[in-house]
């Protein structure tokens, strides 16, 4: 018997080798996860999910494989894969830039066109919050740039699929490491020490402005942006879209601007797969997209002589540098910049490539070293983790991720990525080409590997 035709006599389910889960049953499961949260799956990321419908099988004694579809319609299984399948990894005051520009440009803006009409109110919305660093930054920033707070009606709502980030969120309760972008003076302005050691805990102050909900974003249940108010003024909603397929990212995009107030702003992660042109927003802030606009019914800003507006109105060729429609260029003026050492060309074209390839190991790899050349660790830890969600066998962003995390003190978690990283290699012949490197043998890695974890025996 050919082992086409042994394929084509297996029932759905039925004669997989026992353990394994044949690939009808993985389609199924696939189909769910992307009917109830948008979970997308494409040949990328299925070992992750392979791994953890094995875990779903032994943590819900599932006597066969074929019960996994049934699984992902229950309310307890599908919250427990979404757990296992989302990252959280997110900390405060993720990409400065953002929040410099929130409380620099965007408040004063909101302050001065909504100083004069009858109500003094701010809404945002943190979407995709994850443990709800980002939704408390957000209102940190609200109340620090502006000039009376307590004068105004400030919201924050913070949603995520995952309820058990949104149960952490509440407790507002972080350890050092989700603090790491926050100065000491900042630390004692907004967080108090405790309630455990090495934890802090948000002020009082701000914690009573920030509600968190579950919701999905492909659902997308119309989260109240607080007293009734269906429209927000700011939106986060970063680090989300790597899970979508493209139309779904697409159509959340969408129904995201359709909730942004007339004029209001809507911030993305740098490096998010977006489409380069969103109906109905515009980019502010430069060509690394800071942040955008809502277009229509934008205020309009007083002609001044000499304050130039950073506002750019639309070019009418494009620029000598607009970004390119072939992802090859891309890639090459991103690995051009990279080998002339310019950190901020680099940035610039690996975020571009990023975000048209948000799977590509090769990506995530080149920004991941521009970004920790540029001395954000945080930012490239975040995006090697993201290649080895995408695919668990890269090898080389395991071991970088090992460097990263020993360089951050990070040493038990490096070893967890050395001992995967050798595991990987154990199967390659020593001088193939290890992927995603020009010229690194297995056997050269291999080595370092070994002497890296050996070296960190005994650290804790
Ligand atoms: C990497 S975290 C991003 C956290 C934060 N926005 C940041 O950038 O630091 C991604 C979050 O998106 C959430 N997520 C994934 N799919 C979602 C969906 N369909 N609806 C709502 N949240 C989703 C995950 O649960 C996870 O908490």
């Amino acid at each position: 018997m050919t082992a086409a035709s042994g394929l084509a006599a297996r029932a759905p389910g039925a004669l997989a080798p026992p353990g394994a889960i044949s690939p009808q049953v993985l389609q199924a499961v696939i189909a769910r996860l992307g009917h109830r949260c948008g979970l997308a799956f494409g040949a990328h990321n299925r070992g992750g999910l392979v791994q953890a419908l094995e875990a779903a099988r032994e943590w819900f004694r599932l006597g066969s494989a074929g019960e996994l579809p049934a699984l992902v319609e229950t309310p307890e299984g599908l919250d427990w894969l979404v757990r296992t399948l989302t990252i959280g990894e997110t900390y405060f005051f993720r990409v400065p830039e953002q929040f410099a520009f929130l409380k620099e440009r965007v408040v004063p803006e909101l302050v001065r066109t909504r100083a004069a009409g009858p109500v003094r109110a701010i809404r945002a919305w943190s979407a995709g919050c994850a443990t709800g660093e980002e939704a408390y930054s957000i209102a940190i920033a609200l109340r620090d740039a502006l000039p009376d707070p307590d004068r105004w009606s400030l919201r924050v709502l913070g949603t995520d699929l995952n309820r058990e980030f949104l149960e952490r969120a509440a407790e507002a309760r972080y350890s050092e490491w989700s603090l790491r972008g926050v100065g000491e003076l900042e630390r004692r302005r907004w967080f108090v020490p405790g309630p455990g050691p090495g934890l802090l805990t948000v002020r009082p102050e701000v914690r009573r402005l920030v509600q968190f909900h579950p919701a999905n974003l492909v659902a997308l249940e119309a989260p109240d942006a607080g007293e009734g108010a269906p429209h927000v003024d700011v939106l986060f909603c970063r680090n989300v879209f790597i899970y979508f397929e493209p139309e779904v990212a697409a159509a959340v995009v969408r129904r995201l601007v359709e909730r942004l107030a007339p004029g209001g702003w809507a911030f993305f992660g740098p490096s998010d797969p977006l489409p380069p042109r969103i109906d109905g927003l515009e980019p502010v802030g430069g060509p690394t997209r800071v942040a955008f606009r809502r277009t229509d019914g934008a205020p309009r800003r007083a002609r001044t002589v000499r304050a130039p507006s950073p506002v750019r109105p639309p070019p009418t060729r494009p620029a000598p540098d607009a970004e390119p429609v072939d992802v090859r260029e891309l890639r090459r003026r991103a690995e051009a910049h990279v080998a002339r050492g310019d950190v901020a060309q680099a940035t610039r074209w690996g975020s571009a490539w990023v975000s048209r390839e948000p799977d590509s190991t090769e990506a995530l790899l080149l920004l991941a070293t521009v970004r920790s050349t540029a001395g954000d660790a945080d930012e490239a830890i975040a995006l090697l983790r993201r290649a080895l969600y995408f695919d668990p066998s890269a090898v080389l962003a395991n071991y970088r991720l090992a460097e990263l995390l020993a360089g951050c003190g990070r040493v038990a978690e490096a070893r967890g990525c050395l001992t995967n990283a050798l595991a990987q290699l154990a199967a390659m012949e020593d001088d193939a080409t290890v992927p995603g490197s020009l010229e690194l043998r297995a056997g050269a890695l291999r080595d370092a590997a070994t002497r890296r974890l050996a070296s960190m025996r005994g650290a804790r």
